[in-house]
């Protein structure tokens, strides 16, 4: 399902009434498969632009559209569900719960979702498989290098069998070997299930292997660069 942004901006207010525009008239169309790297100094917007496709901000004025369903529009609770439904999240510092094993990790947002025991047991066998983390889900996260956390992470967030995946900065905590491993696993997921990817990296030695660049500056999207890969 095509994802799109019309025309939103993002206004955040500070304590001292400073207007700040996160994003400014940002207009991008997402096609399905497609892999979109945000790219931008800090401060210019990759964040909020995430967090606005999450659905977990609400633009100041615009659009967000997800196959044709109008996200601005939606109830919390609605929108809550819609991110349950199609969205898969990656975080810069993996956000693993410490006292869960890999396996459990992987476990609770399809706990969340309803899931019966033997489809989990097999959903997270296979989550893992695809991670190439087979045979470790019983170790706890310290137990694993921070590669391997990563990988976890991501199993956990195309358990569910998501259509879209958000990430933000998900290798900047990695070395540059380690960093390309995780882009060149997005990419195999990317290809083999037609798995939408958005993340947004500091990282220019990653970029070239992205299809859809996005340029971020002072919240807007200053350039776009698609390269044919
Ligand atoms: N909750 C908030 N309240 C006020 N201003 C905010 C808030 N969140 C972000 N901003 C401002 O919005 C702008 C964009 O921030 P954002 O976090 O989206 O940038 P970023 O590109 O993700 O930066 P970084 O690379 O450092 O993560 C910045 O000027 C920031 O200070
Ligand atoms: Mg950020």
């Amino acid at each position: 399902m095509q994802f799109e942004l019309s025309h939103v901006d993002k206004v955040y207010v500070s304590s001292e009434e400073n207007k700040v525009f996160g994003a400014k008239d940002v207009n991008i169309s997402i096609l399905e498969g497609d892999f979109l790297a945000l790219v931008g100094p800090s401060g210019s917007g990759k964040t909020t632009i995430l967090n606005l496709i999450a659905g977990l901000l609400l633009p100041t004025s615009g659009f967000l559209k997800h196959g044709g369903k109008d996200i601005t529009s939606m109830t919390l609770e609605e929108r809550t569900q819609h991110r349950l439904d199609y969205m898969g999240f990656v975080f810069q510092d993996y956000q693993l719960l410490p006292i869960l094993t890999a396996a459990e990790n992987v476990e609770f947002p399809l706990q969340l979702k309803g899931f019966d025991k033997k489809e989990i047991k097999q959903r997270v066998e296979w989550a893992l498989a695809q991670v190439g983390l087979e045979g470790m889900g019983k170790r706890f996260p310290k137990q694993l290098s921070g590669g391997q956390q990563q990988r976890v992470s991501i199993a956990r967030a195309i358990a569910g069998r998501p259509q879209l995946i958000l990430a933000d900065e998900p290798t900047a905590n990695l070395d540059s070997k380690t960093a390309q491993e995780i882009i060149e696993l997005f990419l195999k997921l990317n290809k083999d299930f037609k798995l939408t990817f958005i993340f947004s990296t500091h990282d220019q030695r990653l970029i070239d292997q992205v299809r859809t660049v996005l340029y971020v500056k002072d919240g807007q999207i200053s350039e776009k660069k698609v390269h044919n890969v």
